[in-house]
């Protein structure tokens, strides 16, 4: 049984036998309208999703499968205060797969310990996002021909943007991949992705100006300020109008650049980029679809099995993230990991 927490949860050998089987889908929809028929799909979202949420309920729909599931938890006994564990039991017990998203940090690695089918990670607060970046990388490889030999431009709030996160370690996994990442000071990328870079020698430099860095792209990936993360308004007032890309902007970059967003965008990409043919942000959105098909059907071939029971905790956990999952549920196991060697939680990667 295969849960996808993280990208980095595959080899590479699997990430290429999935988009093999993303574009045979892609060139044949058709052919594998009966494969998943007699399974289900459990969706739980407990955060907004337009892209994510739909691109699964579609992908299971187009494979000949069955969906439930909730996409505002007010409609789920969540709201009655019952747990993740509980709801994850459950809702396991009924379903082939479960894709879960939700604003704390690890909650899909807590929900994989006590899960009977597979768990996808569609995104666990700002932590990690690893479809989105399934279709980051069927997108590149589409348009480029290979995620290898890149410059990328990751831009906007690297420090709350979990598309981002999950990225940059994916690439990790790719020749010769050079990151400038481009954002105001105070939405760096967080220490733990960096502690990740260097102890995997990825080449990067910090830098906050745009226009300067983008005629060296070959890819721009602009990202969203997340509001939704900031628990101070007036810091997200001061930076929500940091980058904004426009057609004017766009005549410094490559003519083969391509513009990518996983979307939704706010205003760092004004309307008048869209008839621009670098702006691959849409297209990349349709992928999403073809590779969590590919996903859904890879992950649901080995069926389901009992999770080891898992003690509660007596001790109280050493994280001190308070978006983890663990300050939250304090009766999950303890797991610790060791990182570049600093000790970091097993769920939310924050060191602690
Ligand atoms: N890219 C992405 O995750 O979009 P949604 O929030 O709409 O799912």
């Amino acid at each position: 049984m295969r849960h996808i927490i993280d990208f980095n949860d595959m080899t590479m050998d699997e990430w290429n036998s999935l988009y093999s089987l993303c574009r045979e889908i892609m060139a044949n929809p058709m052919d594998f309208r009966d494969e998943l028929r007699g399974k289900t799909m459990a969706s739980l979202f407990f955060e907004p999703s337009t892209r994510t949420n739909f691109s699964f309920q579609t992908a299971m729909l187009k494979l000949g499968g069955g969906v439930f599931g909730f996409s505002d938890p007010q409609f789920s006994s969540v709201s009655k205060g019952e747990t993740i564990k509980d709801t994850v039991i459950m809702c396991s017990s009924y379903a082939d797969v479960i894709v879960m998203r939700t604003p704390w940090e690890g909650s899909a690695k807590a929900a994989s310990l006590y899960s009977q089918c597979p768990v996808i990670n569609a995104g666990d607060g700002g932590h990690l996002h690893p479809t989105q970046t399934l279709a980051d990388l069927t997108t590149i490889t589409e348009l480029r021909g290979s995620a290898s030999n890149l410059n990328i431009g990751l831009c906007g709030d690297l420090k709350n943007g979990r598309t981002v996160h999950s990225l940059i370690k994916a690439l990790s996994r790719f020749e010769n991949v050079s990151f400038f990442l481009i954002s105001p000071r105070e939405l760096a990328i967080p220490s733990y992705v960096r502690s990740f870079m260097n102890e995997n020698g990825q080449k990067y430099v910090e830098v906050s100006n745009l226009e300067s860095t983008m005629p060296q792209l070959d890819v721009l990936y602009m990202t969203r300020i997340q509001r939704e993360r900031f628990s101070d308004p007036a810091e997200y007032e001061r930076h929500r109008h940091a980058y904004i890309l426009n057609a004017q902007k766009m005549k410094l970059a490559r003519k083969d650049m391509i513009v990518m967003h996983p979307l939704p965008r706010v205003d760092e990409i004004s309307q008048d980029v869209d008839g621009d043919p670098r702006a691959a942000y849409f297209k990349q959105a349709e992928y999403g679809l073809y590779i969590r098909m590919a996903l859904l059907l890879s992950v649901t071939r080995d069926g389901k099995g009992l999770p080891e029971f898992v003690a509660p905790e007596v001790r109280p956990h050493a994280c001190h993230n308070p978006r983890c999952i663990t300050a939250t549920n304090p009766y999950l196991p303890i797991i610790n990991k060791q990182e570049n060697g600093t000790v970091c939680c097993g769920y939310c990667d924050k060191e602690i």
